[in-house]
């Protein structure tokens, strides 16, 4: 792990400002929002000024399109979305100081001024250009309200920007019998005039840049990458205004019916929402302390659809106003950018009805079960699929078996032997050492973790705190040295109250409603966050110290309930299925079908392999012999359901090791594209040992 070599105590954290045209989903959540929140969680645990903005980003052609087909106005629309999303965010527990929006006049103003300031210095380029126009809508057509014939693949109903059919980019002057999708007719070409931004005049001054700041503090490959491949091509000019109504009108006589590109305001808003946070403290000049001291350290998330704009364009607006201004803006210091979350196994789609909002979801289950679910898969460095069966698993295997039991058998012992108090500790033997000193480790290895982003991780570090807490109490046999050993029964006791303790403050982060619950059940006053990440390594709580009552901190989800929303998915598409699904393998003669040995074998016992949430394995019999067969379907089943099923296993494939155990064959099972998985069984009273053929 590179070091920071700047431990800045002021930190600005900025997440995307999403669209304030549809409802966030999960995916949006596992790009962005999640990572940054914990991201800004641990640092104020940390004792350091931390500022956290986003909001709606309010403008945009899809959001004129959407109040079009809602028969509404693009005001309309955004004041829904702005309120239901932040509505949303808020539930899931996303700690922003300010969730702004772009159609405040305080967000116009500072457009508008970057604009003028662009303007005045000379930056901008004007040029003229041919654009469709609708004569009856009297407007000039934005690329995705033209619809015609793709060039390419005559394909009728390509879109003016990009053929979705064979994904060539388009111009929309390049379709063939173009129509307005306003209102059907034909549209003429006429001339317009637009301002571009010279992009390429900064490509030298935005490849140092990243290089420094990767130097500094440790860029992602991903993001790298990325920016390499821009810069390999040679950043162009880009336009910066568009002929819309909807938007931050253009502040220059004769261009009062354009408004900037979305993307111009929209990156800004980072900066008037931080304008409005200040405001609202009632210290108006506040937010320079975020964006023009260069001792502040500015911290971007986003979701990786969106790097060019972060990494390049942003830079290259406040270097441009840092050439022209007395006000110095400081740039991104690292820009952690997500790839995608898919939703069993495909992409979220709002059209197809695949995937699910968040809104819904949190109706159902408890915001702090899906944030650890997502934070322990989180997209970092490639695509990554959320799945019900995921979703249960961590549920009921890590935050019900691991923590919540741990918690739960510690207090409901203090409560039953020492009155509900924190009993007073002897000698430590090596065993409570060592549960301590895994707690320090932990606590400083996680915190470096997040402070590279690397938040997959940092959970797994602090679950392993928990992991190994709760193997504590099973080593240490408390029920057993309650009679023995009282002495040793009670410093048994008063570790795992501190270790309690611990793990509320190390889990705030991930489970902020859960570790104010575990609070409460310690009757401590404040909350975890308050007590700081530097204290999880003590130990704080005083002998006789009265707890709080024990409760049930996370409930398990039964089958049944996963298996309806998997039964809610739509059916898959046969596009989707033959992306997910392989081709048939080329053809094979009898003969070689023949050397495949296929046996019914019966199940006589199973067991998950220790260290491996995949992995069962069972003991089979296939007539005059047993086998050991090891299989990756500990997420499926329950060991016990196997026992005694009859299915079929191939016997005669070379034995293989897995996790250090050998499997001597392998089993037959199907899965599907809903992440479900069925083995194969027999229902007729086969004898083992039969062939299948
Ligand atoms: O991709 C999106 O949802 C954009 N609305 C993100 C904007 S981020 C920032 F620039 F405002
Ligand atoms: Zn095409």
């Amino acid at each position: 792990m590179r070091r920071v070599r700047r431990a800045a105590n002021r930190i600005l954290v900025t997440a995307a400002l999403p669209y304030a045209n549809g409802k966030i989903h999960l995916g949006h959540l596992a790009g962005a929002y999640l990572p940054a929140d914990i991201y800004v969680r641990y640092q104020r645990s940390m004792k350091r000024d931390v500022l956290f903005i986003s909001g709606s980003d309010e403008h945009g052609v899809p959001i004129t399109i959407s109040a079009e087909q809602e028969k509404t106005t693009p005001q309309a629309v955004v004041d829904r979305y702005h309120a239901l999303n932040k509505a949303a965010f808020e539930q899931f527990g996303i700690s922003f100081d300010m969730y702004s929006r772009t159609s405040l006049p305080l967000h116009h103003e500072t457009a508008r001024e970057f604009f003028l300031q662009f303007h005045s210095a000379g930056i901008l380029k004007e040029k003229r250009e041919r654009q469709l126009y609708d004569e009856k809508a009297k407007m000039f057509l934005p690329d995705r309200y033209v619809e015609g014939t793709c060039p390419v693949c005559q394909n009728p109903e390509a879109r003016g920007d990009q053929c979705e059919r064979c994904g060539t980019f388009l111009n929309p002057t390049e379709l063939v019998n173009p129509r307005s999708k306003i209102t059907g007719e034909t549209p003429a070409v006429r001339e317009t005039t637009h301002f571009y931004f010279p992009l390429g005049d900064y490509q030298q001054q935005l490849e140092e840049y990243i290089k420094a700041a990767d130097a500094r503090d440790g860029w992602k490959e991903n993001v790298l990458q990325y920016c390499r491949s821009w810069f390999k091509e040679g950043l162009q000019d880009r336009a910066v205004t568009r002929d819309l109504q909807w938007g931050v009108k253009v502040p220059l006589r004769g261009f009062e019916e354009k408004v900037l590109y979305v993307w111009f305001d929209a990156v800004l808003g980072y900066i008037s929402g931080t304008k409005e946070w200040a405001e609202r403290k009632g210290q108006p000049e506040l937010w320079k302390e975020y964006w023009c001291d260069p001792s502040t350290k500015y911290v971007a998330f986003i979701g990786k659809d969106n790097i060019v704009f972060h990494c390049i364009v942003f830079p290259a607006m406040l270097m441009a106003w840092n050439d022209n201004s007395s006000e110095q803006y400081i740039l991104p210091e690292n820009v952690p950018a997500n790839e995608f979350l898919n939703f069993q196994g495909q992409k979220f789609s709002k059209s197809r009805g695949w995937g699910i909002d968040v809104d819904e979801f949190l109706e159902e289950f408890p915001p702090d079960l899906l944030r650890y679910t997502l934070a322990t898969n989180l997209p970092e460095s490639r695509d990554a699929d959320f799945t019900w069966r995921d979703f249960q698993a961590r549920t009921n295997n890590e935050l019900a078996d691991i923590l919540g039991n741990f918690i739960n058998r510690s207090l409901t012992f203090a409560h039953r032997t020492f009155q509900g108090t924190v009993p007073p500790r002897g000698e430590l033997s090596a065993l409570d050492k060592e549960l301590l000193n895994q707690i320090k480790a932990g606590t400083i290895h996680a915190g470096e973790l997040i402070d590279h982003y690397r938040f997959r991780d940092a959970m797994l570090e602090i679950m392993n705190v928990a992991r190994f807490a709760n193997k504590y109490f099973n080593d240490s046999e408390p029920w057993k040295t309650a009679k023995s050993d009282p002495q040793r029964c009670a410093t048994t006791i008063h570790i795992c109250l501190q270790t309690i303790r611990s793990l509320a403050i190390l889990f705030e982060p991930i489970l902020p409603f859960s570790t104010r619950k575990i609070w409460t059940m310690l009757n401590l006053s404040g909350n975890p966050l308050d007590a700081g990440w530097k204290t999880a390594g003590e130990l704080a709580l005083v002998e006789g110290h009265a707890l709080g009552q024990p409760k049930i901190l996370f409930t398990k989800i039964e089958d049944e309930v996963i298996q309806k929303h998997l039964q809610k998915l739509p059916p898959t598409t046969a596009q989707d299925t033959s992306q997910q699904r392989t081709a048939i393998k080329p053809t094979i003669t009898i003969d070689a079908f023949k050397q495949v040995d296929f046996r019914i074998a019966r199940v006589l016992t199973a067991e998950r392999v220790p260290k491996s949430e995949k992995l069962l394995k069972l003991r089979v019999s296939i007539g005059n012999e047993e086998r050991q067969i090891l299989a990756g379907i500990a997420q499926h089943y329950k060991p016990e359901n196997l026992v005694g099923k009859k299915i079929v296993v191939v016997a005669n494939l070379a034995p293989a090791k897995l996790m250090g155990q050998e499997s001597q064959g392998m089993l037959l099972a199907a899965s599907n594209n809903d992440g479900e998985l069925s083995v194969l069984t027999v229902d007729a009273d086969i004898s083992e040992g039969s062939i299948v053929k």
